[in-house]
């Protein structure tokens, strides 16, 4: 399982993650919200060992991944889909190429399984016929989907998806929180996942926990974030202005 102990990270004298614990159990989605620049897409970052923190550990079915070495980073790595908040697909290489990247680096399947797959794993993102086309003549959304496609064509435990719905419309955002709810039941895939959209928290989540200030400020199911008196969530949810985050901003500009 993942387990996050205690992380810190800082950039210069920005501190982004102050001390952040969190475990992730087998099977769940695991909902992360919070403001833009809160330290969501870093702590997925550390957690897939692209960043290091500065101190404190995280542990991968038992290994702390700031430690080991990178062959055993590379071989963690394996059992982890990604999904980049800005979709990183090659552009030298079609939409079939990219999807097969992982298939062909990752697994012993043949030609033919792997043709499948990716067949597959774009009609679960709904997109078809576009195999062969290059990345810069799809548009942001379907890019995002060929990412998404990416990331669980070769099956891993874990997807970790940074803001996956970003962009599409509610069609393609329903496609989307279907497609994690169904990895989850028929693949036990365990996936964490970044969004500032609500809609698909309260559709997919176990949980769901508020990062804030550099820490986790809130962990709850759905109906108890719909419940919570804590005014930083219930802030963030309504997508108030007005709230304990404006009074603190306030407070800095009279500072000012
Ligand atoms: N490589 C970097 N160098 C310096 N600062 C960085 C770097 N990466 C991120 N940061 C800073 O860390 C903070 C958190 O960034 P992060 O991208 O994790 O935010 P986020 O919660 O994912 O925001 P968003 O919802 O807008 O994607 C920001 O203040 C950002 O400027
Ligand atoms: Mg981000």
């Amino acid at each position: 399982m993942i387990k996050v102990n205690n992380i810190y990270k800082n950039f210069g004298s920005n501190v982004v993650l102050n001390g952040v614990h969190l475990d992730v159990r087998a099977g769940e989605v695991l909902i992360i919200m919070g403001f833009s620049g809160a330290g969501k897409s870093i702590l997925l970052k550390n957690i897939i060992g692209l960043v290091k923190p500065d101190s404190g550990f995280i542990e991968i079915d038992g290994i702390d991944i700031t430690k080991c070495s990178l062959e055993k980073l590379h071989e963690i790595r394996k059992k982890i889909g990604y999904v980049f908040q800005e979709v990183a697909l090659f552009d030298s290489l079609n939409i079939f190429e990219n999807v097969a990247f992982g298939l062909r680096n990752l697994t012993t399947l043949n030609e033919s399984e792997i043709k499948q797959r990716v067949k597959q794993c774009l009609a679960m993102v709904g997109l078809k016929n576009v195999e062969h086309l290059n990345p810069s003549s799809l548009s942001g959304g379907m890019k995002k989907r060929v990412g998404l496609a990416r990331a669980i064509a070769y099956q891993p435990e874990y997807v970790l998806y940074d803001e996956p719905t970003t962009g599409l419309d509610p069609i393609m955002s329903d496609v989307i929180s279907d497609l994690i709810i169904n990895l989850k039941k028929h693949l036990h895939i365990t996936s964490i996942v970044v969004t500032h959209d609500m809609k698909l928290a309260y559709k997919i989540a176990d949980r769901i926990m508020m990062l804030y200030g550099g820490n986790i400020i809130f962990s709850g199911t759905p109906d108890e974030v719909r419940n919570t008196k804590n005014e930083y969530v219930k802030q963030f949810v309504r997508g108030s202005s007005q709230g304990p985050i404006l009074i603190e901003k306030r407070f800095e500009m009279e500072r000012i």
